[in-house]
């Protein structure tokens, strides 16, 4: 399988990273195609993979196609590598560009739209995807080794989920890390040294999310399990409540998600 990618950046990296990782291709089944001369370099340096200046050339003979440029680039790329053979299949993490969009400015059908997230970089991903009705099922079965290199994958017959994906699991990592950044503030604010403020409170959460995934309560059941009657626990939730902690999360997502239908 020869897979050629166009933008070799952060995503583009990662994607690399866990395909040779996880065993899926070897260096030699990999060509990416970069404008940048440093990411070119570092990209063939630390994995081995060749690397072009070249978007149609990269795309001659691959048998997956993955467009990892940033979304302003886009039409730049399509118009470049316009009209690939039928058998090849394209795989598109551009934020924002819909299955049709693709399909009109590649004038091709066997397209594949996923929507990864930055843990993907250490293989602990989270990708939704969806597919034409015109990728067949070796494509997508193809799609799902590559995407599951990257972490967990979801695959949706409806690509709408897509957006709304952008907004939770997409940008996910941003609120989480925002999350973990208060609680070690926090830990500090009390008193704590920081690096043990950072060791308790990602423990913290890494359990907590286990936990969730382990047992398949659900979390108002285990936060009661952590909330004992007139205890310090309940002192902390009253706070959280009344800053409207759960609706300001809400709010937060929403407006993630009509900012990504906008684009
Ligand atoms: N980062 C995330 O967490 C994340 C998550 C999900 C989806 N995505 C999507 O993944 C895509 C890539 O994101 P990224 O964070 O990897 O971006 P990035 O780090 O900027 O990587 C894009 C790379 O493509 C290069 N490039 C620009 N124009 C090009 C062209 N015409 N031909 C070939 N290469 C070109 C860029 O070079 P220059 O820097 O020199 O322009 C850069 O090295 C974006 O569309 C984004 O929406 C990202």
């Amino acid at each position: 399988m020869r897979i050629a990618f166009i933008g070799g950046g952060a995503m583009g990296e990662a994607m690399v990273k866990c395909l040779l990782t996880k065993k899926v291709a070897v260096p030699q089944d990999m060509v990416v195609s970069d404008i940048s001369p440093v990411r070119r370099e570092l990209l063939s340096k630390e994995y081995g993979v060749s690397t072009l200046a070249d978007n149609r050339k990269a795309v001659t003979n691959a048998d997956l196609i993955i467009l990892a440029v940033k979304p302003q680039n886009l039409p730049q790329v399509m118009e470049e590598i316009k009209t690939p053979s039928p058998e090849q299949l394209v795989l598109s993490i551009v934020a924002g560009a819909t299955l049709s969009s693709l399909c009109r400015g590649l004038n091709h059908s066997s397209i594949i739209r996923a929507m990864p997230n930055m843990p993907a970089q250490i293989g602990e991903g989270m990708t939704i995807w969806a597919a034409t009705a015109e990728t067949e099922q070796k494509q997508k079965e193809l799609a799902r080794t590559v995407l599951g290199a990257l972490g967990k994958e979801i695959y949706v017959t409806d690509e709408k989920y897509l957006g709304m994906a952008t907004a939770l699991s997409g940008s996910g990592p941003a609120y989480v890390f925002l999350f973990i950044e208060a609680l070690v503030d926090a830990g500090v604010h009390i008193g704590l040294p920081r690096d043990m403020a950072q060791e308790l409170v990602i423990q913290t959460v890494l359990g907590s999310t286990r936990t969730v995934e382990k047992t398949g309560k659900h979390p108002a059941d285990l936060r009661n399990m952590v909330t004992s009657p007139g205890g310090t626990t309940t002192e902390a939730l009253l706070q959280l409540e009344k800053g409207r902690f759960r609706s300001l999360i809400l709010e937060a997502v929403a407006a993630a998600c009509k900012k990504a239908e906008r684009l």
